[in-house]
Formats: C-alpha cells, structure tokens, sequence
C-alpha cells in the first residue's frame, strides 16, 4: 500500500479525530473541501482500502392531496360513518354529501361491517373507534416521518389509497475509516506519514509534497477509431512503406471485369446466385472497349470451349474481390511496371458464422514488372506479415482460375495452435493477361482484412467486429 498521500487524502483523515463516522457534506465543513474533492479523497482511500463507505437508503412519508383532505375532513369512511351516526340516511342523500367519496367510503364501511343498507337507507351497525390509517395519517400530518417510526400496518393501508401518501427516498453516506488508517491516524495524531516512514508531512505542508504516481485517477474514454478501421489503416500504411500506390474502384462491378476478365468461365460455380451478390435486373451497357471484349470473349472460347455469352458478362454484381479493381486498372493502364494495391469491401453470398460475413474488407497488392516472379511475390508476403508482426507463415500451392502458379500463405495463429490460411495470390495467365494487352508479368495476392485484425485482436468470431461491444471496443490496443 502506498503510504504517499494526496494532500485531500490527509484533510480527510484527520476529519476523523472529531468523529468516527461522517457524512459526505461533514466532510466538506470539517476540511473545506469542495464536494468534488471529498468525493474524490473519498474514492482514493477507498481503493487503498483507507476508508469504508456505507450507503443507506431511508424512506420518509409526507402526506398527498387525499392524503391531506382526509386529515382535514377525516377518512372516507369515518366521514360516512359520522353522518350516519344519528340515524339513517337516504343513499342518494348520502351520494350528494359525500360527492366522489361515497362509493370507496361505503364499500370499506360494508366490508367492514359498520353499515347496513335497509329500503335504500344506509345505518349504523357498529361504530369503530380506530379505522387502519386513520393514526398514522395524524403522526404524518404533523410533519413528515421515518418509514421505521410508522405502524406497519396502518401504512400498508395508506398505501394502498391514491394520492394519500408520498414516498420520499433519502440517500445518505457515512464514510469512516478502516482499521488500518483508524491505527494510522492515532499513531501518529495528525501527521501523516511519508513513504520512508518519516513523520514530516503534517497537514497544510505542501512544499515537500511527494507525488503518488500511482494514484489511480478515472478513467476517460475518448472517441478512438475501430479497431478494424485502425487495422485497414495500419494495412494502409505498410504497403505505402513499402512503395506501393492506392488505386480504387467501384462496389458493384459488370461480371465482366469481377469473373470474365479474370478468365473466369460463366458456368463456374464461384458466379452462381448463391455464391454472389447480382443487383437484380441490372446489366451494363458499355462493359470494355470492343477489344477488350473480343480479346476476352476469344480467350474464353479459345481456353474453355464454350459459347461465350455477353449478356453474361453485362450482369452487375457487387465485387467478390478486389482483383476486378485490380484487373481493370492494369487493362486501362497497361503499364510496365507497378507497385499498386487497393483496400475495400467486397461481398459473398456466405452463411454468416463465426468465420464468414456477407461483406468484408479485402487488401490486395499487385506487382508488375520484367523480372518480376514467384520468389518476389512469396519475399514480399513474408515482409508484409512481418510488419504487421506475423512471421511463422508457409506456402500452399491452390487454384484460381486467373493465376498460374498459385498460391495460398498460412499463418500460424499461436493462440489456437493452428494454421490458419490468410491470403490467395499467383502470376496472372497469359489467358487474362494478353487479351488485355499487360505485356509483363504480374503477382497478385489479395486477402480478409478482417481475418488479419481477428489476429492481431485475439478473437474467435468475425462478428465481434460489428457487436458494438463498447467495453471491447474501449479495451482493444490501439495500433501505434
Ligand atoms: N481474389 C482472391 C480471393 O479473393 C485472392 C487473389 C488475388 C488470388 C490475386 C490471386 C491473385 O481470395
């Protein structure tokens, strides 16, 4: 326990020579403290296990406006009663002397047996000296009363009427001290001791004041980017160190360039409604220039003997991936050497589970160049891992209709003591290459962000991301 104290942390422990236990506003008398700082002195020594502070919760009762009526004129029911008390009396008489009252003051009156009704005429039958309430409704009439000074009872049945009673909560704080600042405060009566023990420090003493540095002190949220957009940042940022440009593109895309450019054939099961998102009844008109579409339509016929449909093609679709970016900035652009990348959500008809959403964000770099190959394209994987802090990684060969050779990294999630595959890449074809004129060679890889960040953040479940969970979103480190 740290034996530095803030200088309100001493002012309250003395206050407690006086007396043992105090409230919040004593407090503020006896030290000339302002409310937030006895509050917070309060708050410290609690923590250090210096102070104990009861709550308690008092209920008082004040009377309400039948309440208050009935003090005056006397309970429905007694008001009846003493009408009644000479001789019997007309109901409709009775109705008009006692206006609202009548009917609860005759039905208590009935089921209590004081009345009997006789030829429309109400009489006494017995005429009760005590009725429920009627006592605690004068002990509270003459000024408001603690609920433990009051009659049960009597109160249950005031309670029960409307607008007779009102319910006064009063919330008090008593603070005192634990045994262990009780013995501090004895020992040595005043002073306060230092963190070496030596009795310097007395009350008002601020030139040799120590400062406890680990005070604790609230703690403040302040607003913070998400977690994952602080990951697509951290992406962002590696691949421009890494001298790599940003290109963009749109969501919704024609088949064409998210599958046909990509030597992707129509019947493949990847473009099928239940692996792709289609903007229903939408196609577009002007999807490449004529020789683009000649040189694709051919490719296709050429390497996958089938008829080429280009309505096909014209069908939009929301991107499954950010190589159709990729495909058409390198088609418009045709250049011979590049470093470019480009970062974006992408859409899977998927089931959504803990590992799969229906849209989420996918990085993908591209490199074009002469001499550019298989053994660059894995080098520049394992440096980006290794800046993002991931460096057991492996390759594993797999297919893309696009790509040949192809390749898959797997990471190693040392958590779950698993390899997990992160992302797919590969040379370009000569068939989605030359249709579109790109004379060099081009690596490719692209990937789940979201895959990477559950990572980095430990989590088990890609949902998590869109949970809004804010005590997750408060804890999760912030990228530096
Ligand atoms: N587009 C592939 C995917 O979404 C990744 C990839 C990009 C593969 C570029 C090869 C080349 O999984």
């Amino acid at each position: 326990m740290s034996r530095v104290f803030h200088e309100i942390e001493k002012k309250i422990i003395a206050a407690f020579k006086i007396e043992s236990k105090l409230t919040p506003e004593k407090l503020e008398k006896l030290t000339k403290l302002s409310p937030d700082q006895v509050r917070r002195g309060v708050e410290w020594l609690k923590l250090k296990e210096l102070a104990n502070v009861d709550e308690t919760k008092k209920v008082n009762f004040s009377l309400g406006k039948n309440g208050l009526e009935s003090l005056q004129k006397g309970l429905p029911e007694r008001r009846l009663l003493d009408l009644i008390k000479k001789g019997p009396i007309n109901i409709s008489d009775l109705q008009k002397q006692l206006g609202s009252i009548f009917g609860p003051a005759m039905g208590l009156a009935k089921k209590n047996n004081w009345v009997e009704s006789i030829d429309n005429k109400i009489s006494l039958k017995n005429y009760p000296s005590s009725i429920p309430g009627e006592k605690t409704l004068k002990q509270i009439g003459k000024g408001s009363v603690p609920e433990t000074k009051i009659d049960k009872d009597d109160l249950a049945s005031l309670l029960k009427r409307p607008d007779f009673l009102v319910e006064n909560i009063i919330k008090t704080k008593e603070i005192s001290l634990t045994q262990t600042s009780s013995a501090l405060l004895k020992e040595d009566g005043g002073f306060l001791l230092t963190e070496d023990g030596s009795k310097i420090l007395q009350e008002g003493n601020t030139d040799k004041q120590p400062i406890d540095v680990e005070a604790k002190v609230p703690e403040l949220f302040v607003a913070r980017t998400h977690p994952l957009k602080d990951t697509i940042d951290e992406i962002r940022e590696i691949f421009v160190t890494l001298g790599f440009t940003e290109i963009l593109g749109n969501m919704t895309q024609p088949s064409f360039w998210n599958f046909d450019a990509l030597f992707t054939p129509q019947d493949h099961p990847a473009r099928e409604l239940q692996d792709t998102f289609y903007l229903d009844g939408m196609s577009s008109k002007k999807i490449g220039t004529a020789e683009q579409i000649r040189n694709v339509s051919e490719s296709h016929k050429k390497g996958w003997r089938y008829f080429w449909d280009i309505n096909e093609a014209r069908k939009m679709v929301l991107r499954t991936h950010t190589t159709c970016v990729t495909i058409k900035h390198l088609a418009e652009n045709k250049l011979d050497e590049a470093r470019i990348f480009s970062l974006g959500r992408v859409f899977r008809n998927e089931k959504v589970s803990y590992k799969h959403l229906v849209e989420f964000n996918q990085i993908e770099g591209v490199v074009v160049g002469t001499n550019a190959n298989l053994r660059n394209l894995m080098g520049i994987q394992r440096e980006f891992y290794r800046r993002i802090g991931i460096t057991k990684i492996k390759f594993w060969p797999t297919f893309f209709p696009y790509t040949e050779p192809s390749l898959q990294t797997m990471v190693f999630n040392e958590r779950l003591g698993k390899w997990v595959e992160l992302f797919g890449m590969g040379i370009f074809r000569p068939e989605v290459t030359k249709p579109l004129g790109i004379n060099k060679p081009v690596l490719a890889w692209g990937g789940g962000i979201e895959r990477i960040a559950m990572l980095k953040y430990g989590l088990d479940d890609v949902r998590e991301f869109y949970n809004n969970d804010l005590t997750w979103l408060r804890s999760a480190t912030k990228c530096q």
